[in-house]
């Protein structure tokens, strides 16, 4: 039997987290040096990084060729002093942000990465909404100090006007503009000076600590670069926000952290903070009212499902974010949408490379599980009498659509199964046309790229050739708690009848005004712009 301290003991020291950026920030140099001080790898260089800028299909083919690596380094887990850390990579491509979103859902805090010199970029914005819309806790990380970057004040400005959260500088940098020093930390208040051993990429940083006054910092700063010091210190502890942790914990203010994630300056700091600020799990929302991360009886979502990631396997993983309790391997779970009890095999950890079969795991933790073909992203499993749904994971609505044919007909036993299994996945929605039926599926994205994975995928998983033709529909309402006939609807030219495959009935719409006249004409109809939980 489990004890209350155990499980108290476990879930207290668990942090996890997502890192959100925009594409060559430096999130994979930042998860290795991340790793290397909980000692889960060796060498620098174990994480994957994507080495083309471009994010053509190329690139999403080349995770592909390797998906065993790369995938394993979606979820990682390592100590850190009394800490385990799970961290939760998510997809830098805006083509794959759906997946992003839904990662970020099973995260209970975000580190934010930004580019010193570029500021706030757009994919960060967007996946800074979604941490804000769940009030989880964001610390920023400006990273690539070493090298010209935007000044720190002006970067404070821009993430208040572009994100609309004030933040709170932990340290500040001394000597930016191309002129790294070192930095100030505010929380110990002293100076830490990094020394360039001239050494090229694999610059070699020392700390050295001292107070702002000391002669010895000033020499060595110089007089410009001292006052310039004391002058943005006192500006700071003037004008700026004062520490304040339950706004940190809420995400309405932000921990600023300045350092350099490849010369490794800067990060041991921002681990060290970040274990200590931020909140470990807390409960999650159900319908059954909050659930409480220390309450003893398993309990979790799916939030991903990933097939085929061991094409030797032909596998399919489901990810599970444990929400409450302690998961045993072998152990029976209720899978509540289906009502049925199930057995969670091969439950699998990951750990940098490696993915290792677990024997246990507690709230906050998250586990892979083989999937037979049953789970749908957003499904709760829990132990027990309970029975109970956590809040939905959002969908979002497509924005391309397109009809998909066989080239070879014989070949659709396994065109139908593709189709199947990687709409399960999240990656696309199938529609079928209700009243043309020629037996073309139509498939709706959110990003066009989708399109060339889903080709991409369907020869080299399942053996299928398709041909693609892009429709020229711009948007989708779910029709809710109802069946209608598509003469009731109007716009026949310019509108079409779907159902999706929940046998919902979908409205595809060519154009935004015949989206507005629908709406308008039928008022006696339910429409949704996102579809409902399922
Ligand atoms: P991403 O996962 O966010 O896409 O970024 P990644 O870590 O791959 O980093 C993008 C580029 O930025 C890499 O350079 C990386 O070395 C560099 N970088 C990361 N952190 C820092 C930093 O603190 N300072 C400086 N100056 N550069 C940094 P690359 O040349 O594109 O790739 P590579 O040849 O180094 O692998």
């Amino acid at each position: 039997m489990l004890k209350e301290n155990e499980l108290k003991k476990e879930v207290t020291r668990r942090r996890t987290f997502a890192i959100i950026s925009h594409p060559d920030a430096g999130k994979t140099t930042l998860t290795e040096k991340l790793l290397l001080y909980g000692g889960a790898i060796r060498l620098a260089g174990t994480v994957k990084s994507r080495k083309s800028k471009k994010y053509a299909v190329s690139d999403w083919m080349e995770i592909e060729k390797e998906r065993g690596i790369s995938v394993t380094s979606s979820v990682l887990q390592f100590d850190y002093n009394d800490y385990r850390i799970n961290i939760l990579d998510t997809p830098g491509h805006q083509d794959f942000s759906e997946d992003t979103y839904r990662t970020l859902m099973a995260a209970d805090s975000a580190v934010m990465l930004i580019d010193g010199a570029k500021g706030v970029e757009e994919q960060t914005k967007k996946l800074f909404e979604v941490c804000r819309m769940r009030g989880i806790p964001i610390f920023t990380f400006v990273n690539k100090l070493d090298r010209y970057c935007k000044n720190p004040f002006e970067l404070m400005e821009e993430i208040e006007s572009t994100l609309g959260i004030r933040s709170y500088p932990m340290n500040w940098p001394i000597g930016i503009e191309g002129d790294f020093q070192g930095v100030y930390n505010r929380k110990l208040s002293q100076i830490e000076l990094f020394k360039d051993e001239g050494d090229g990429r694999q610059t070699i940083i020392q700390a050295k600590a001292g107070k702002i006054e000391d002669e010895e910092i000033k020499r060595y700063l110089g007089e410009h670069l001292s006052n310039q010091l004391c002058e943005d210190v006192d500006l700071l502890d003037i004008a700026g926000d004062e520490f304040d942790l339950k706004k940190i914990k809420t995400g309405k203010l932000t921990p600023l952290f300045f350092g350099s994630a490849m010369t490794n300056f800067g990060v041991k700091f921002l681990l060290e903070e970040f274990l200590n600020l931020a909140h470990s799990p807390i409960p999650r929302i159900s319908t059954e009212g909050p659930i409480n991360p220390e309450s003893p009886l398993f309990s979790g979502f799916v939030f991903k499902i990933q097939a085929n990631m061991n094409p030797a396997h032909r596998d399919r993983i489901a990810f599970i974010r444990l929400c409450s309790g302690k998961f045993y391997k072998g152990m029976e779970v209720t899978h509540v949408r289906r009502g049925k009890q199930i057995k969670l095999s091969q439950p699998q950890q990951f750990l940098a490379q490696d993915r290792i079969i677990i024997e246990e795991a507690y709230a906050g933790d998250i586990i892979g599980v083989f999937d037979p073909g049953v789970f749908n992203i957003g499904d709760t499993l829990c132990e027990g009498k309970q029975s109970f749904n956590f809040e939905g994971i959002p969908v979002f609505p497509p924005e391309y659509f397109a009809s998909v044919n066989i080239v070879d007909v014989s070949k659709r036993k396994q065109f139908i199964k593709g189709i199947n299994q990687i709409s399960q996945e999240g990656a696309i929605q199938v529609f079928k046309p209700i009243y043309d039926g020629n037996g073309n599926p139509i498939i709706g994205v959110v990003g066009l790229l989708q399109f060339e994975v889903l080709e991409y995928r369907l020869k080299n998983e399942y053996g299928v050739d398709i041909k693609i033709d892009i429709l020229s529909y711009c948007a989708s309402r779910w029709i809710i708690g109802q069946k209608v006939k598509k003469e009731e609807l109007g716009y026949t030219e310019s509108t079409k009848l779907v159902e999706d495959q929940y046998q919902r009935q979908v409205v595809l719409f060519k154009e935004k005004w015949s989206l507005k006249k629908v709406i308008e004409n039928n008022k006696d109809i339910q429409f949704m712009e996102i579809p409902p939980n399922n």
